[in-house]
């Protein structure tokens, strides 16, 4: 790996990767594109001049924009509207635009350049319609898979990547699965490695997380700061559970992918999220946000279930961990920890998160 491009790379997930490749690849060239649409993102961009990363302020829906980095030998794309409320007033253009034409732009920039390129997907492109059939256990504090089940791909343990595809999945999901299937053909079309890993949620420092995006840095923040929360749908019961990654077991994996990037690409698709042993409700997640913030909150509670939630979402990451031995190692408290840290200790997040 001599030059990577990674798009959307001023984001949480595109400055955390950014940062890591320069470095673990030594004398790799790393170049950011990003339009700095995502409130935050410019706040990342000190942190990667101080790395000895290039940045383009470009936009993937342009296919010039993503040219002007010149010849790469990988591009990672983490841009996208990554909310799964995006679009559901009707107002779908920069959802569609950015997340389905932007992954192929730079699809069709990886084809003229002979470069691979790894995507990063969504747990969401597995359909909520699918997801509510599902047998849950119910206890005092959260949902979970029961062991009994009538659909294919799905246990305690979470979905593999054989749970079935069909249903409504949010537009935010159809995008990325719609990006899945296009960026497949290019792999075997073209020739080109193709890393696709779906994630469950993602999370750690340097993300600008938002009520409906970046759940456990918004959590954390409410209660560093003591503003209003809300347990909303499912009865108000705040018993939806999540799985999260910590953003460096996702950095762990995406080095050892970029290794041997064909023999990950040969492989598909590959689920990759922080897996039951990292999951947890909301209840829990204030338990943890109050036991390490020092503030326990009233949260208020909103009945109605809002459009494509689910009660329940765990990645069974067997299938990676078969191939290549990865699961991750860090806890639901080093994540929440690692938030509080980060936000407390820098100036311009506490601004942020205090103001919103
Ligand atoms: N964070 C998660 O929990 C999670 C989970 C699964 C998958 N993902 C995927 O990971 C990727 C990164 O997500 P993230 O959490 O870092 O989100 P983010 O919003 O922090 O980062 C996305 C970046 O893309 C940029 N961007 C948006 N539109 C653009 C455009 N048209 N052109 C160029 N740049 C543009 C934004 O400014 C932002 O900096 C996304 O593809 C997302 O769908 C994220």
């Amino acid at each position: 790996m001599k030059k990577i491009l990674i798009t959307g790379g001023a984001g949480f997930v595109g400055s955390s990767i950014s940062i890591a490749l320069k470095e673990n690849f030594q004398g790799c060239d790393v170049i950011v594109l990003d339009n700095l649409y995502r409130k935050g993102s410019e706040l990342n961009l000190p942190r990667l001049k101080s790395n000895g990363i290039k940045f383009i302020r470009g936009d993937v829906r342009n296919p010039k924009d993503i040219e002007q980095a010149g010849k790469m030998d990988f591009l990672i794309e983490c841009s996208a509207e990554p909310s799964v409320l995006a679009g559901k007033d009707g107002d779908t253009d920069y959802l569609i635009q950015t997340n389905l034409y932007g992954a192929l732009n730079c699809a069709e920039y990886c084809r003229k350049s002979n470069a691979g390129m790894l995507f990063l997907s969504t747990s969401r492109v597995y359909p909520f319609e699918k997801l509510l059939k599902c047998g849950l256990h119910e206890t005092e504090k959260r949902f979970d898979f029961s062991e009994k089940q009538d659909i294919a791909g799905i246990s305690p343990e979470g979905l593999t990547e054989k749970f079935p595809m069909d249903g409504a999945r949010s537009l935010y999901g159809a995008t990325k699965y719609a990006s899945e299937i296009m960026l497949a053909e290019y792999r075997d079309r073209f020739s080109i490695p193709v890393i696709i890993n779906r994630c469950g949620v993602i999370a750690g420092p340097w993300q600008f997380g938002k009520s409906d995006q970046g759940i456990a840095v918004f959590w954390t923040a409410a209660h560093i700061f003591k503003k209003t929360l809300k347990y909303i749908g499912f009865g108000g019961s705040g018993k939806q559970v999540r799985d999260f990654l910590h953003i460096k077991d996702l950095i762990d994996l995406i080095i050892m992918q970029l290794k041997t990037p064909e023999a990950f690409s040969a492989e598909k698709i590959f689920n990759a999220g922080g897996g039951k042993k990292t999951s947890a409700s909301l209840i829990e997640l204030s338990g943890i946000c109050a036991e390490i913030t020092g503030n326990s909150l009233s949260i208020a509670a909103e009945k109605e279930t809002r459009y494509a939630d689910i009660p329940v979402y765990i990645t069974d990451n067997s299938k990676i961990n078969a191939f290549r031995g990865w699961s991750p190692r860090r806890s639901m408290r080093d994540i929440i920890a690692d938030i509080n840290d980060w936000i407390k200790n820098t100036p311009e997040a506490s601004r942020l998160f205090e103001s919103n």
